[in-house]
């Protein structure tokens, strides 16, 4: 069964002064990664939904919101009510997931899970079926530049295995730590879509460090 890498730039590593330019210097990009933090979930605070719906009037690529946020149940509807065509919530900050996904997906987005490095994928089994993209988080959520988690991979391994047999059918995600040094472990684990925040921005030419990170996961992908 042959995937394509997709890969989703992350916008916390972009200059926050001149956000149009830096989305439209990740064009070529699959998906565009917006970091939306509360300083509650997470020890850091960075936007959110005024300034990710701006966002998205000027985007060419489709948003992937990722809410570290407590009381995602409050907040998630109204990104996907603006046309983001992801919103991942955690499922740690969750009360009610299925209620979340149902009410994400009535709004026209996908529906994804986010889990942090700590947190097993078994306890999420069940509300995974009303999912439709896992983020497994390989360094602790809060921050960009971070050193990537290796030990998570089992959860990809185990997820792209129940996708591959037809028991859940999700998009498999990961954030945290990828470039060109870590990104074909996580191909070969089973990824889909790639989140690079520093890898993307912190190259001298975003859409080539996209290109790069494409071809490097496909073909770990094949071998
Ligand atoms: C961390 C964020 C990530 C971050 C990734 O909490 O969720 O999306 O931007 O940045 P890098 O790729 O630099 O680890
Ligand atoms: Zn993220």
């Amino acid at each position: 069964m042959s995937r394509q890498p997709l890969i989703a730039p992350s916008l916390l590593s972009a200059d926050f002064a001149h956000l149009a330019d830096e989305v439209a210097r990740v064009a070529d990009a699959d998906w565009l990664h917006v970091d939306v933090m509360d300083a509650h979930f997470v020890p850091n605070l960075t936007l959110g939904l005024p300034v990710a719906e701006a966002i998205q009037k000027v985007s060419p690529v489709p948003l992937d919101c990722h809410l570290m946020i407590e009381n995602p149940e409050r907040w998630a509807p109204g990104y996907a009510e603006m046309g983001a065509r992801n919103v991942t919530v955690h499922a740690e900050a969750c009360t009610d997931p299925r209620g979340v996904a149902r009410d994400l997906r009535a709004a026209g987005a996908l529906a994804g899970l986010a889990i942090k490095p700590g947190t097993p994928l078994e306890d999420h089994l069940e509300v995974l079926r009303d999912f439709d993209t896992l983020l497994v988080m390989s360094v602790e959520p809060g921050f960009g530049g971070q050193a990537f988690i290796a030990d998570v991979l089992p959860k990809v391994r185990t997820a792209r295995e129940l996708v591959d047999t037809g028991h859940l059918q999700l998009i498999v995600e990961i954030d945290g730590g990828i470039n060109a040094d870590t990104i074909e472990q996580a191909a070969e684990a089973g990824v889909d879509m790639f989140v690079a925040g520093s890898a993307v921005y912190g190259a001298e030419d975003p859409a080539k460090a996209i290109a790069a990170l494409r071809a490097q996961a496909a073909a770990a992908m094949q071998g």
